[in-house]
């Protein structure tokens, strides 16, 4: 028998308890075994416990495939594009999206990352309060929209994706997690359906934009035109509109919630603060040479991976873990799971990025630090993530403090993706005082 989470209520089963606190009711599980059943409304849950079980369904996804009906759901609303394929078309789109990812792109980039930071500081002004996940959202945003369109979409056709994005973001998860909820006539579906057909409406125009004046520069929607499979087709137009708007899904919301902890995390610990500062000082650019921020920002991605739950449906009858798993049940891979098990992570809710120094670690926390993934389907977008995150946190610790405001704690929401719910922080320019009211 597989391992159940204990206090299930009859018809709604562990809904209740995780829906109060899905974060503690996930670190409560690994000490009940390997893989462990959680039940939820019409649906058998069996969440992965231990970092092998977890890298051995991960590569393989025919049997852990993404298909059923929350992934249906999510493929109507928002395409079929890379992060949401099923099995069977995953190599072909993998291999047509590989070149976008090169590294010499990156490099090209990073100069658009680091064009958007100066231009969100240009706005910044001394002892204003911003929501800093807001502000994170809208460079990470405008830095997918360049990236992905060059200067082929203005000002006005961002701010549109934006908040069209920003809509959807906020509908997805309940939609995905209560699929019937997505028929209802209400308000917030109809704003929904509103938000995802402006979507699709200003990217076919970029696309058609693009078709007409192919050469317009190093942008992903370029190597998207001229990308072939090994039958030597392209995308057609809607699987170009499917990439498009998955790749900015799967990067936006996730690359800003590490940027918010992150800033988040250095501002409760004013030591490793000041480390990163003398590192930014320095004038090290290179985001090899920069160690201690490549430190905080990767105890940051342990302590609150943003692609905190990864659901699968198991598509045949199988044996993991020593567990026999039905056909038709949920598998989820959850790296918050790996990440807080004090086995592994001594101290797990602690911030300590020196956990990272050379030799600090043991190969099994190194082999469950698992915040992009594993096998086939790990994040196509590592580098560009990474790089986007050391660019923005240098760019911006370079000039500015980012304060906590006293009495206001920070909850964390679990939604689509782990990002804190509102994080307001004061300005402040460094070295400049700033009184700290409310
Ligand atoms: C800190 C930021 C990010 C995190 C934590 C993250 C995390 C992940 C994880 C865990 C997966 C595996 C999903 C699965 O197995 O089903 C994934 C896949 C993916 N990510 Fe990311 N990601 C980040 C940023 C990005 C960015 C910036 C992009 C694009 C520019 C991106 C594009 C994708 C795509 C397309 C996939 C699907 C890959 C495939 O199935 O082959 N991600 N990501």
């Amino acid at each position: 028998m597989t391992p159940r989470a204990p206090a299930a209520w009859p018809l709604v089963g562990h809904l209740p308890r995780f829906g109060r606190d899905p974060l503690r009711f996930l670190r409560s599980l690994p000490v009940h075994g390997e893989l462990v059943e959680v039940r939820l409304p019409g649906r058998r849950v069996f969440v992965l416990c231990h970092p092998e079980a977890a890298r051995r369904a991960l590569a393989d996804g025919r049997t852990f495939d993404r298909t059923g009906p929350l992934f249906d759901r999510v493929r109507a609303d928002m395409g079929n594009g890379l992060a949401t394929c099923p099995y069977a078309e995953h190599r072909r789109q993998r291999l047509l999206l590989r070149p976008a990812f090169h590294r010499e792109r990156l490099d090209h980039y990073a100069v658009v990352m680091r064009e958007e930071a100066e231009a969100l500081l240009g706005r910044w002004r001394h002892g204003q309060v911003i929501d800093v996940v807001a502000a994170m959202f809208g460079l990470t945003v405008s830095v997918a929209v360049r990236t992905l369109f060059s200067a082929r979409a203005d000002a006005a056709t961002t701010a549109a994706l934006r908040r069209c994005l920003d809509v959807y973001l906020r509908g997805s998860y309940t939609r995905t997690l209560l699929p019937l909820s997505a028929a209802l006539p209400t308000p917030a579906n109809r704003r929904f359906e509103r938000a995802l057909a402006q979507w699709r409406h200003y990217v076919r125009q970029i696309i058609a934009e693009a078709r007409r004046r192919p050469t317009e520069g190093p942008d992903l929607l370029s190597a998207l035109l001229e990308a072939r499979d090994d039958a030597q087709s392209g995308l057609s137009e809607e699987e170009l509109a499917d990439q498009i708007a998955v790749l900015v899904l799967a990067g936006a919301e996730t690359t800003s919630a590490a940027l918010s902890w992150t800033w988040h995390l250095l501002a409760a610990h004013p030591r490793a603060e000041a480390e990163l500062h003398a590192e930014v000082d320095s004038g090290r650019r290179d985001p090899a040479a920069l160690e201690h921020t490549h430190r905080v920002v990767k105890e940051s991605l342990r302590l609150y991976p943003p692609a905190w739950a990864i659901p699968r449906t198991i598509t045949q009858e199988t044996v993991l873990a020593g567990h026999r798993l039905p056909a038709g049940a949920t598998l989820v891979f959850s790296p918050y799971v790996l990440h807080h098990r004090p086995d592994l992570f001594p101290g797990p809710e602690r911030f300590r990025p020196e956990r990272w120094l050379p030799g600090a670690m043991d190969q099994p926390a190194r082999a469950a630090f698992l915040p992009f993934g594993a096998g086939p389907t790990r994040c196509i977008g590592e580098s560009f993530a990474l790089t986007e995150t050391t660019v923005a946190l240098t760019a911006i610790a370079a000039h500015w403090r980012l304060l906590p405001l006293p009495g206001r704690p920070v909850r964390p929401a679990a939604r689509s993706v782990l990002a804190p719910r509102t994080l307001p922080m004061r300005l402040a320019l460094r070295g400049t005082a700033v009184s700290s009211g409310p």
